[in-house]
This record gives structure tokens, C-alpha cells and sequence, in this order.
């Protein structure tokens, strides 16, 4: 069976975590949270570069990813997920329909997401215990990648997962596996060809076109529902696999106020997000009561998808 087939079988988490281009990363205790140092395969986290067919399954997801998301394509999809008519159900509801959901793009894990959802936001509540908003933020990032699912498109991993990237400005080297950018379309349009683009400089996140995928789904999702998340649990849904920006600093040049301080925010979540991938597992019916509780006061009861 090939490693494609095999991943699909299982469950991957997506790649948050640390090192898209040098290979290898750094695991550092936070606040007595214990960081692991190497993924289920062996190899440090978010290690792009290292000889194993995952990797060359992940390698041939970001070729796909870059040949395929143009501007046109993201504006596409804003729009018809934009209408949200795909389906009502609650949050906790979503969390167990994503657990059908299998993702290709990370070289790290084999676990079903609804652990990936309760590891990242019980390792974030043990140490920001007065923090409400930033587990429920933990426990609710992924959920966009219900994309992947028919009854939501069936939209293909490279539309769903992996890192994040500006379109409509010059593709930055931080971009894991960039050289695979010279076949985007894109590539071709000189309006895009510079460092600012289409854009100017300190616009603002939300004015730029970012590829389309789980992040902006959910954050989509969020916002048109009426949350009352804080804003920079917004911003940790929207822009948590962009690591161009928060793990490398490219793009920097487009923030504005707002996203400093939601990036700070960001930083912090990404810790968590990374290193709480584990086969410690967690008990879904001792912590389920807690989390309704948090739904209940940031979200409404029924929200549209
Ligand atoms: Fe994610
Ligand atoms: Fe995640």
C-alpha cells in the first residue's frame, strides 16, 4: 500500500509547529508544559527535509498547494463558503464529525483530531488557567477542516490544510518547499510580482488574500455566527498556519497594529499546538462538560456552516 493510502487511512493532525526550512527544531519546556522532542516517526516536528516516504507524500502535498492556490481561486472560495449553506450543527458536534477527517500535509502525527483539539487545549489550560477564551479557541482551531468531508465540498487537502501564504504579493522564500511557486500561475502576473503587491504597506490582515483553507474557513465560520471571541482568538484561528509570518517574520511588512498583538497571542498558542501532539490521550467524557460550558458562552447554540 502506498504511503498516500496509508495516511489515508489514519488520522493526521496539520502542521503546526516549529522549523519549515532548516530541518530542525528546538523542543523547549514553557511553563512547566513538557514539549516533546521528536514526532511519532522519529524525527523533530515540522521536519520537511527528513528521508521517509511521509516526507515525500508531504513534499508532493506542497507542490500541489502551489501550483494550485491563486488569487482567483481563493476570492472563489471566499465567496461560496462565505454563504455558509453547507450545514447547522453545534460545536461540539463538529468536533466529532472531525474525527472522519485525515490529513496529508503533516509530517508529525497519527491521532484522531479530536485529541489533537483536547491535547492542544488542556496543555494550554494547565498553564493559562484564566484564559477561557484560549481553550476554546485551542479546542475549535481545526474544525474548518471539515472541508475535506462531501457534505462540505469534498475539497481536496492542498485546498485545506498545510501552511498558509499571501497570494496577490511576491511568494516569500520562508514558504516550505517555494520552488514549487514557479509553476503557480500567479508566478506570471507582474501585478503580484513585488514585495507589497497589490497591497500597501501595514494594510491590515484582513485586507489580504491569504490561501484558502481551514483557517479561514473557521474563522469564517466564527465571525458570521456572532462569536464573542476576543479578537485575538480570531486572529489564532485565522492565521495559526500561516508560518511564514509567525514562525519566520516574512510578511511582517502587511500587519497592522491588531495583528501585533495577535500575532504575541499567536506565538503563545503555537507552543501548544505543536508540542501537544502525544499519545498521551485524553478522557473526551471527563473534559466534555467544561468545554460545553465555553461554547455555550461564546457561541451560539446552532451555528450555520
Ligand atoms: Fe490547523
Ligand atoms: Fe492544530
Amino acid at each position: 500500500m502506498s504511503t498516500a493510502a496509508k495516511s489515508s487511512e489514519k488520522l493526521k493532525e496539520d502542521p503546526e509547529g516549529l522549523v519549515s526550512n532548516c530541518g530542525m527544531v528546538k523542543a523547549t519546556a514553557q511553563n512547566g508544559f513538557e514539549a516533546l522532542e521528536n514526532n511519532f516517526y522519529g524525527n523533530s516536528f515540522r521536519d520537511y527535509y527528513a528521508e521517509t516516504d511521509r516526507q515525500k507524500s508531504v513534499e508532493e502535498f506542497y507542490r500541489q498547494q502551489h501550483i494550485n492556490q491563486t488569487y482567483d481561486f481563493v476570492k472563489k472560495k471566499r465567496e461560496e463558503y462565505g454563504k455558509l449553506d453547507k450545514a447547522v450543527m453545534s460545536i461540539w458536534e463538529c468536533c466529532e464529525l472531525l474525527n472522519k477527517v485525515v490529513d496529508e500535509s503533516d509530517p508529525d502525527l497519527d491521532e484522531p483530531q479530536i485529541q489533537h483539539l483536547l491535547q492542544t487545549a488542556e496543555a494550554i489550560r494547565k498553564d493559562y488557567p484564566n484564559e477561557d477564551w484560549l481553550h476554546l479557541t485551542a479546542l475549535i482551531h481545526d474544525l474548518g477542516k471539515v472541508l475535506i468531508l462531501p457534505e462540505f465540498g469534498a475539497l481536496p487537502q492542498w485546498a485545506v490544510v498545510g501552511d498558509t501564504f499571501p497570494l496577490g504579493c511576491a511568494f516569500d522564500e520562508a514558504n516550505v518547499h517555494n520552488k514549487y511557486f514557479v509553476e503557480n500561475p500567479d508566478s506570471k502576473n507582474p501585478a503580484y510580482a513585488t514585495k507589497n503587491g497589490i497591497y500597501k504597506e501595514g494594510c491590515g490582515l484582513d485586507n489580504v488574500m491569504i490561501s484558502w483553507g481551514h483557517d479561514d474557513y473557521m474563522y469564517l465560520v466564527a465571525k458570521e455566527n456572532g462569536t464573542t471571541l476576543p479578537h485575538p482568538g480570531l486572529f489564532i484561528i485565522r492565521y495559526h498556519s500561516f508560518y511564514p509570518l509567525h514562525r519566520h517574520g516574512a510578511y511582517a511588512h502587511l500587519m497592522n497594529e491588531q495583528d501585533k498583538e495577535g500575532l504575541e497571542w499567536l506565538h503563545v498558542f503555537n507552543k501548544y499546538d505543536l508540542y501537544s501532539k502525544s499519545k498521551v490521550q485524553v478522557d473526551v467524557e471527563a473534559v466534555k462538560p467544561y468545554y460545553l460550558s465555553l461554547i455555550n458562552k461564546y457561541f451560539p447554540e446552532k451555528l450555520r456552516w
